[in-house]
């Protein structure tokens, strides 16, 4: 992002929300992840004051607030505006210091729908403070300060595949992320097919005990299994011979939520190799294999979630279909034959609402460049 252009005149940052192809829940346990950055984005336009307040703006509440930079103990507020607050403590306790500003923000990513509304949020709200207070700070570093915002702020404990993608997808690309070494690898998607997400219109809560009740199996799992296995560090140091050596007896849930993970690995590098090869069709497999796999081993998807992915494995011209994000509600993702892509979504569209009466939304994507400055 370009750093120089620094006067009072206002500066506006946009960053994607993020679909994410596979790789579901192995973020966190420093696997694989394949997200694209979504052309749906949250845009912050920011002007400095000479105070040290942030008066912080959102035209899609029509609310503002106002947030002291100098107040000792900063405590979250259960509100949107947690996550700009949020990310400007981690920049100040990461001992960068920023100036006063008016930020007002608009977003265009849909909330609640695990398409990352807040990371988006968060990503654009780094660029805008660090632009507004001189700083230069590598791209990395703030993906991983608006994920402590998440974890340590707002209080939901996020991996980083969310704000990596915001800030590093790229257009016609998915973003291949290894979470342990945050290297990462673009992969072409083919212009052939759209990304179809269909959003069952169910409003999950990240925050929610439920995602972190996960990651606190994940961790019993790899607990018990270090004890055997010196080396483990995550599961992603697991194979599944291993856990079927010494995990039997693990508690039956937590062998499942592990079994997930592992698989799930497995599956993300798979798929990088389908794309690689252009392959859509296992590429596809691979999703569906994804979908039951969190269904049934990770307990995170919905009746909504798995209608919608049935409905789209009867539909022609669909290559693959899972549900995408963190779960309980939310999205599906689909890879979709371009000239199939208006019969695909008014079927499913029509036999959504049909069985379940809500009325889905449905966002025909493409893959787009991570967070900048735009004029
Ligand atoms: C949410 C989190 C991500 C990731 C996914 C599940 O989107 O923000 O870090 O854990 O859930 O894959």
């Amino acid at each position: 992002m370009s750093q120089t252009r620094i006067n009072n005149s206002p500066h506006t940052f946009r960053a994607p929300g993020r679909v994410n192809l596979i790789g579901e829940h192995t973020d966190y346990n420093d696997g694989f992840v394949m997200p694209a950055a979504i052309d749906r984005s949250v845009y912050v336009r920011i002007s400095s004051r000479d105070d040290r307040k942030l008066e912080i703006r959102s035209e899609n509440f029509g609310e503002q607030v106002e947030f002291d930079l100098d107040q000792p103990n900063p405590q979250p507020r259960g509100h949107w505006s947690d996550y700009v607050a949020g990310v400007a403590v981690m920049l100040e306790r990461a001992g960068h210091r920023l100036r006063g500003a008016h930020l007002h923000i608009r977003g265009e990513v849909p909330l609640g729908s695990g398409l990352s509304s807040s990371a988006a949020l968060e990503v654009a709200t780094a660029c805008a403070l660090t632009t507004n207070s001189h700083l230069n700070i590598d791209r990395r570093e703030l993906a991983l300060l608006c994920q402590k915002a998440e974890n340590e702020f707002v209080g939901a404990r996020v991996g980083i595949m969310d704000q990596f993608a915001s800030f590093f997808g790229a257009a016609k690309k998915a973003l291949m992320l290894d979470c342990r070494s945050l290297e990462f690898q673009l992969l072409p998607l083919p212009d052939t097919v759209n990304l179809v997400i269909c959003n069952t219109m169910v409003k999950h809560a990240l925050a929610s005990s439920a995602y972190n009740e996960r990651r606190a199996q994940c961790e019993a799992g790899v607990k018990y299994l270090a004890e055997r296995l010196p080396h483990v560090k995550a599961l992603r140091d697991v194979t599944l011979e291993q856990l079927e050596q010494y995990g039997r007896d693990l508690p039956q849930v937590v062998y499942r939520r592990c079994r997930h993970v592992i698989t799930e690995d497995a599956r993300v590098l798979a798929a990088a190799e389908a794309l690689e090869r252009r392959d859509l069709h296992r590429f596809g497999e691979l999703m569906r294999a994804s979908h039951f796999s969190l269904r049934d081993d990770y307990e995170v998807s919905s009746t909504e979630l798995d209608l919608m992915v049935e409905l789209a494995f009867m539909s022609d011209g669909v290559y693959g279909a899972r549900m995408t994000g963190g779960g309980f509600g939310g999205c599906t993702v689909n890879i979709v034959d371009v000239p199939y892509v208006e019969q695909v979504t008014s079927f499913i569209a029509r036999q959504y609402e049909h069985i379940t009466k809500l009325k889905p939304e449905i966002y025909v994507c493409e893959a787009s460049n991570g967070a900048e400055e735009i004029q």
